[in-house]
């Protein structure tokens, strides 16, 4: 079956973005996941919108960005401008997560809403049809390099069950601990999008390790 794999920038060469941009545009990457943190919704800071166009420069794979940001709804312009392709957003960082999601749309992104371990698939059930991505966390966001929470396989099962029942084409994507072991699982219960950091950056040879991720993806 096919997926998405999305590498994440957060475990790349900070200081050689374009190489690794270069990198993974030569890879089976998919597509490039940008982690945007704002140090008071997850307590580490990344990087804001300029250094993310740095990386749109050279991309040539889109990008899916992951804000994890208080009050993300005053960004989303900038992250647009910036070359954003997915945006996704905390639904516990969004208090009128209706308005925001729309508001993603309206600026010709594709809308993302993201949920942290702990909270309860069923708080999305009355956006879903606007979505076009559902990030689940299986880590809590903040880190590279975490062990991958199991109760995500629940989580999935449930989001499945909105995706059949509200919005087919609903993407499903998993962050957080995604490595060899546990894609095959992931992608049989129903994801069809993997980020993946540590699992890919620690590898001695990275698209190597990117061909061998995507290639257990047409085992199933
Ligand atoms: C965590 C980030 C993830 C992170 C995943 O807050 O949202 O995208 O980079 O890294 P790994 O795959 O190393 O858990
Ligand atoms: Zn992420």
């Amino acid at each position: 079956m096919s997926f998405y794999l999305s590498p994440s920038f957060l475990s790349a060469d900070f200081s050689a973005l374009r190489q690794e941009t270069e990198m993974l545009n030569a890879s089976a990457a998919d597509w490039f996941h940008i982690d945007i943190m704002d140090g008071h919704f997850v307590p580490n800071i990344t990087f804001g919108p300029p250094v993310m166009k740095a990386i749109k420069k050279y991309a040539k794979k889109p990008l899916d960005v992951h804000l994890m940001i208080e009050q993300p709804e005053r960004y989303l312009s900038a992250f647009a401008e910036a070359g954003a392709d997915y945006l996704s957003v905390h639904a516990e960082a969004s208090t009128h997560l209706n308005r925001t999601l729309a508001e993603i749309r309206r600026l010709g992104m594709k809308a993302g809403v993201v949920l942290n371990p702990h909270t309860p698939v069923c708080m999305v059930e009355n956006v879903i049809e606007y979505c076009d991505l559902l990030l689940l966390m299986s880590v809590n966001p903040g880190f590279g390099g975490q062990k991958f929470i199991e109760n995500t396989y629940r989580k999935l099962e449930q989001a499945v069950q909105l995706k059949q029942r509200y919005n087919p084409d609903l993407i499903i994507e998993i962050d957080g601990g995604v490595n060899l072991d546990n894609t095959p699982k992931l992608l049989k219960a129903g994801a069809n999008a993997l980020v993946a950091g540590a699992a890919i950056f620690a590898a001695p040879d990275v698209p190597k390790q990117i061909e061998a991720m995507k290639a257990l993806g047409e085992r199933i």
